[in-house]
This record gives structure tokens, sequence and C-alpha cells, in this order.
């Protein structure tokens, strides 16, 4: 009786309360809160990162990255058939490399043969209408795991390296790569970068600049499938997360330098530069939901402590809230198939 007493009561505040705005009216139904969606993700926003292996018909389990694997070359065609067939719209190409290939100056990166080349030529023979973003930096390739040349004292050889990334970037322009996307965030690369493309007449590539990439514990897992141990940190070229003003600074410099789209990685932690460079510049403007964001949300869904589905999707609605044209995401397929469904 007393509880049936307070209810009363509560009806009767609640009646006397009159409100002109009453937010909640547009979300009574699902017809109605799809009427009032602002932000909507499609295919066409889906970029998949994927990682190469040598080795036919191989499929490698990366234990840091359940669900993600390392495909032999064919593999990596039969997985961009099925990209295409989804409407995903490019796929970046991340290369394993044999131990024995790695060497202190990233030699292989230069090997117009190497595994990326391969899966380039291969894939753009098989399925030439997908559009390929290949990764211009050292670490796959070096035996310290750093994006560039290193010197005995442990530094990073800023302008020695931006020569060796313009001849990466031409190899690979070469095999067929569609978009160059330097992720090694040495100063000047994609002004040389475009230079050399074009003097060796590749006019129609693209730059996709990792502009504003920081220092991240997230990557983590990324180095696990490329199977990096990388000696000492990235600090000294990638950026401190404390930043965000340099986040500018950075993107309006490769802007200058002739980038056709810009990126901002990781994603969720730095949604705020995402904002702030697209209000800033109004580009193409990219997002990379990174290894760590995957595998965090991937561990709490196989652990039954979220729903993986829901929290894949409301990921990636983040970017596109934030002012994210695309984003790189190794959830892309299953984004894909789910959007195909409805
Ligand atoms: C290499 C590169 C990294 C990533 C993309 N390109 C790692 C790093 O800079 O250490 C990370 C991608 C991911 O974590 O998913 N320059």
């Amino acid at each position: 009786p007393a509880a049936r007493e307070i209810a009363r009561d509560a009806a009767e505040t609640v009646s006397a309360l009159s409100l002109r705005n009453r937010p909640r009216r547009n979300r009574k139904a699902e017809w109605s809160r799809r009427l009032v969606r602002e932000h909507v993700l499609t295919t066409d926003d889906l970029i998949w990162p994927l990682f190469i292996v040598e080795g036919d018909s191989r499929r490698d389990e990366i234990g840091s990255m359940p669900g993600v694997e390392r495909l032999g070359i064919d593999e990596i065609v039969r997985e961009a058939e099925r990209a295409a067939a989804l409407g995903i719209p490019a796929l970046g190409l991340f290369p394993y490399t044999d131990h024995a290939l790695r060497d202190a100056r990233g030699s292989e990166a230069l090997n117009a043969q190497n595994l990326v080349c391969r899966a380039v030529r291969a894939v753009k023979q098989a399925v030439p209408g997908i559009g390929l973003i290949t990764d211009v930096a050292l670490d796959p390739y070096t035996s310290h795991g750093h994006d560039g040349l290193l010197t005995e004292d442990g530094r990073i050889l800023n302008d020695e390296t931006v020569a060796v990334l313009v001849e990466q970037a031409l190899i690979q322009a070469e095999a067929g790569a569609d978009i160059i996307a330097p992720s090694d965030m040495m100063d000047g690369r994609v002004a040389a970068i475009r230079e050399g493309l074009d003097k060796a007449g590749f006019l129609d590539v693209q730059i996709m600049s990792y502009a504003a990439k920081y220092a991240s514990a997230f990557y983590g897992p990324f180095r696990d499938a490329l199977g990096t141990t990388l000696i000492g940190d990235k600090r000294t070229y990638q950026m401190d997360s404390s930043n965000d003003s340099e986040a500018i600074r950075e993107v309006a410099l490769d802007l200058d330098e002739g980038a056709d789209m810009v990126m901002v990685k990781p994603g969720l932690p730095y949604l705020d530069v995402i904002r702030r460079v697209k209000d800033s510049f109004d580009v193409p403007t990219f997002a990379y939901q990174v290894s760590g964001e995957y595998a965090m949300i991937q561990a709490a869904a196989l652990n039954g402590w979220i729903d993986g589905e829901k929290a894949m999707l409301e990921s990636l609605i983040a970017f596109k809230r934030a002012g994210a044209d695309g984003v790189f995401t190794y959830f892309a397929p299953r984004v894909a198939e789910q959007l195909k469904r409805g």
C-alpha cells in the first residue's frame, strides 16, 4: 500500500510538469529514431587492413587479434574478391616479413618482388576495381622495428630515411598501388614522395598521409601481427598524446606538401583530433581504429562482457560523428556483412 501511494504521488508530480520540450518523443519508436538519425555508417566508409605472409593457402592466427589472420597471397586475393562483392572500397596491405630478410636498413622494403608488391600485383590482376593502399615506412623490414634508419647511438635519421621512403613508394606505385600511405612520421616525406611519384609519371597515385600519428600503446597487437620487436620507442617521431594543436600543424604541413587525404591515428582515443582536423581543413579525413582498439573490443566480447556486434557498430559510428570520411578497421568485412543484412 505504501508503495502504491508513493507511485500515485509520483504520477501526480510528473503530470504536473508542463514540459514544452520532451526530447524522448523523437525516440519513442524505431521508425522515429530512424527518421531523426544524424549520421550513418555505410560500406563506403570502410578500409580493410590485411596482413600478408609468405606461403600459399596459408592462414595464421594472430594471438592478440582474435578473428584476424595473416594470409598467403592467394588468400589475400580471395579476401579481396570478398571485399569487392561486399562493396568495400579499399584494402590496406601490411607484410609479415621473414626475419631472415630483415636488416638494420630495411632493405627488403626496396625489393620490387617483396610480399607487398607481389600481393598488389596479384590483387590488381584479379580484382582491378578495388583500391589498394600501401604503407610507406620501414618497420616491417627493419631488425630494430623502427620506421626509419637508426644510428648506432639510437637516433632516427630523418632526411636519409626520407630518401629511402621515396624509393619504397615508387616501388609500390610501380607494382600498382593506388594510394601511398606514409605512416613513418618523418618530416618532409610527403613532399619528397609527391615529387618522386610525379617525376616517375605516377601523377594519379594518391597520397594518404598518416598526418597526426601518435606514439601509442594501442599498436601492440599490430607489432605482434608483423612479428616486430621494437627496440626502444617511437617518441622522437610519433606525436605525444598530450598534444592536439600540434596535430593541426602536422596536417597543415602534409596538405601543403601535397597530401590528398589525411589520417588521424589511433582512432577512438583521438576523436577530438579528428573533429579539429575536419573543422580546420575540410579535406578527406580518415581515422585508423588500430589493432589495440580492435583487440579490446574482441577480448571483452569473447569474455561475454560486452555485446561485440553492438560495440563494433557503436565504435564505428563514433568516427562518423567526429567528422571522419572513412575508417581503417579490422572489423570491415564483419561490418559490411552486417550492413548488407540490414
Ligand atoms: C607502421 C604502422 C603501425 C601501424 C600502422 N602502420 C605501427 C607503428 O607505427 O608502430 C599500426 C596499426 C595498428 O596498430 O593497427 N609504421
